[in-house]
Parts: structure tokens; sequence; C-alpha cells
């Protein structure tokens, strides 16, 4: 089927399917609700260097699957990408700028850098796009990693004066602001594995801090999982106080990394442990930020010594098939902060793209009830525009509405994408 058929069919389908939802009863998603897509400066841009997941990803041996390396080049083809966003029918693009980048010593600020990411909003704008520039996404400055990221009690403020920067340089062009991206995942799995840290993480840190030339290294996943819990809510509030001093209207949010976490019989009071540890101080945190960012991919349930094994489809990321998980996450963090919900990331890393297209349309039905339940959303914003680099897992899964040629870096977009556009273009009409 090519884009024009897929396009018919699409919407004919969303037709067929329209008139189903009335007689269901299913109210329309808000006017204004913005559909986007999401990605992060080292999963697409390429040649990061001056990172600390590029120094970790070159370590021999390493737990990376392969390098980033030249990722999908988005650094010179941002423009390329952000007119397929717009060709699409999408509203919203969410995208991260590096701090490697901007700031590749301590003190040292690329004005060219911050022009660059300038630029990238001045394209959404031109485009009729609304930028979402997150400020972390996982990756910082190796010298920020060897004086011990967010292990040290300075690094809050010294991501304060980043996203004071930031804001300067590109706040008047943004829509809003994700400060750090999943600042909860790493305290979730610690607390599930019982307050342990992940099997052989204290000795590949040493290994990276000599690699360094520091006695220390901490990257978002790598550190004292509670450290870095408390050393980001420090972070999250600095930055917004900083961003505000200079934009005070410019909507500010911090982006959760959320499971449906439901306890199973006899996993009660591991459960209650692990959401204290890594929920509750985060929806404390947020309560009084403009949205709150919800992400959602799987379920987690927990037994009496840990997650239990998965009873559904098992994916390549090695998580279930769950797409009920949106709705009740959206649920939980929408009672739990009182702030307005912008899903900030959903999505499915499979090869199969009819599963991707289905995998979608389930959790925007989810979505689409907690609307009619009167739960505050103002967004959904898919993971990911483009296949790209999977951390640890490198390019094997693919996350993509829209295929990379790993050689050329051509973009080809497939059904999923047109599908995500043509929801976007009739607001949801046909969903749930
Ligand atoms: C992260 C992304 C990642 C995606 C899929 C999210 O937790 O924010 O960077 O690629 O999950 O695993």
């Amino acid at each position: 089927m090519n884009r024009r058929e897929f396009a018919a069919a699409g919407l004919a389908g969303a037709a067929a399917m329209a008139g189903s939802a009335k007689a269901a009863g299913g109210k329309p998603f808000p006017t204004g609700f913005q559909w986007g897509v999401a990605t992060a400066a080292h999963q697409i841009e390429g040649n990061n260097v001056n990172s600390d997941f590029w120094l970790m990803e070159h370590l021999k041996p390493t737990p990376f699957a392969e390098p980033s390396g030249d990722a999908c080049d988005s650094y010179h083809r941002y423009e390329e990408d952000i007119a397929l966003v717009a060709k699409l029918g999408l509203t919203t693009y969410r995208y991260s700028i590096e701090w490697a980048r901007i700031e590749p010593e301590p003190g040292a600020w690329s004005i060219a850098e911050l022009d660059h990411y300038r630029r990238m909003a001045e394209s959404c704008r031109k485009l009729g796009l609304r930028p979402l520039a997150t400020l972390h996404h996982f990756t910082a400055p190796r010298w920020l990693a060897a004086k011990g990221g967010w292990d040290d009690p300075a690094t809050p403020g010294r991501f304060a004066a980043y996203a004071d920067k930031a804001t300067r340089a590109m706040g008047d062009l943004l829509d809003g602001v994700c400060t750090i991206n999943e600042p909860n995942g790493p305290v979730e799995e610690w607390a599930l594995r019982g307050d342990k840290a992940t099997p052989g993480a204290d000795a590949f840190a040493a290994f990276a801090a000599k690699a360094a030339g520091s006695s220390k290294f901490s990257t978002y996943g790598l550190g004292d999982a509670v450290k870095t819990r408390d050393g980001m809510i420090a972070g999250h509030k600095q930055a917004r106080a900083a961003i505000k001093a200079t934009r005070p209207h410019l909507p500010v949010g911090i982006t959760l990394a959320l499971t449906d976490l439901t306890a199973a019989p006899g996993g009660e009071d591991l459960y209650k442990h692990v959401y204290a540890a890594s929920r509750t101080p985060f929806y404390e945190a947020v309560r009084g930020d403009d949205f709150v960012g919800v992400q959602s991919y799987t379920r987690v349930r927990v037994g009496p010594a840990g997650k239990l094994a998965p009873t559904e489809r098992v994916l390549p990321m090695h998580y279930e098939y769950w797409p009920q998980a949106l709705e009740a996450c959206v649920r939980e963090a929408a009672r739990e902060t009182h702030c307005p919900v912008l899903v900030t990331e959903n999505g499915i890393g499979t090869e199969n793209d009819a599963e991707r297209i289905a995998y979608t349309e389930a959790a925007l039905a989810g979505l689409r009830r907690c609307i009619a339940d009167g739960v505050d959303v103002r967004g959904y914003i898919h993971w990911s525009l483009m296949d790209n680099f999977e951390w640890l897992e490198g390019y094997r899964p693919k996350f993509g509405l829209v295929a990379v040629d790993r050689t050329t870096f051509k973009r080809t977009p497939k059904p999923s994408a047109w599908r995500l556009g043509e929801i976007a273009k009739t607001n949801g009409a046909g969903v749930g």
C-alpha cells in the first residue's frame, strides 16, 4: 500500500470508527489537543563526543551493544526531520537540547551550539509546530560525570545555570520545557531489586572513572539511585526557578517514566516500598508545575521478591505488550499531582509496524477514556519520530514511525506515521 492508499484507508477507517465512537458515547479529544512525536539529542544527532554516554560506549569492554556513532545525523538534518513532522500533520515536536555540546567544559558556554538549538525552535515555528525542548535526556557532559554527576551536591546548581542559558537563548520561541527526562527510572529499578544497584554497575563506573581521568564517574542509571533521585528533584526545582525568572509564562514540567505498577498477591509490601521510593517524592516535587509529562510503555507486577515474569507477549525490549499502561499511568499521575497531563512518550519497539498501529490506537482509546472522565490531558506525543539509538540495545529495537537507512540516512515513513498523522488531523476521530 502506498502513502495515498494508506491515507485513504486510514481516513475511511477513521470515519467508520468515528461513528462507532459516537454510538458508544465517546467524547472527542479537546480542541487544541496536541499531537506530536518525540526524539532525544543523543539518540538521533550523532557524534555527541563530549558526552558521558559516548565515553561509556567506547570503553572496552562496554555493556553497550554498539556505539551511537553518526546516529541518524539529525544534528545536520534537523530541518528535514522537522519538515517531516509538519508534513505528517502533527502539531508538536518534542526534542532535547544537548548539555554536553552547550557546556563542553565547566562554565564554557558555546554560543554557536545555543544558536543551533535556537534554529531548531525557529524551524518548528516557521512550519507552525510547537517546539517542546527537554534540557536533559539521560546524557550530560563527560566532565560532569567525572565530578560525580547527580551524586554531586553541586550538580543541581550547574543544571540550573544551563537552564538559564538555554532559556535566555531560545525561551521566547519554545512552547514548553521538560527539565529532566525520567528522573525516577533508576530509583524504581533499584527499589524493585530490593534496594540494590544493577549488578556490575559499580565496577563499570570505576572503569569509566579511570578512562575519564577521575576518581569517580556517575551518570544517569550508573550512580547512587537515591542520590540521583534527590539531586534530580533539586535540579528540577532550581531549573524551574531559573526558567521562570526569565520567562514566567513559559510552561515547565518534568517527564516521568511510569510503568503500570500493581501489587500481585504477596507483593503488597514491596509495591508500597517501590511506590514510596520512586513515585511519591516526584509527585510531591512536581505539584505546582505547569504540566506533568507521562511516559508509559508497559506494566510491572510486583511480587514478594521483585518483578513478576511477563504473562503477555514479550517485545524485543524484553517487556510485555501492555497498551493499557497509558490509561492507568495518566490517571495515577493526574490524581497524585493535580497537574495537567501531557503524554510526552508512548510507543513500542517492534519490527512489525501493524503492531505499532494497534498498540498506539489501543493506548489512545485509554487516553480518551481518561478525558471522558474529566482528566485534564493536554496532548499525546509518540515515541519516537524515527528509528534511533536505543541506548544499551544499540540500533536493534525499532521505535520509529519513520525508518532510517543506517548508511544513507534516508528517512522513510512507515504506515504508522501516516496513521498517527490522520489521527492528528481528525483530532482523534475514530480512536476509542
Ligand atoms: C526513553 C527513551 C527511550 C524509550 C524506549 C524512554 O524511557 O525516554 O530515550 O528510547 O524509553 O526505550
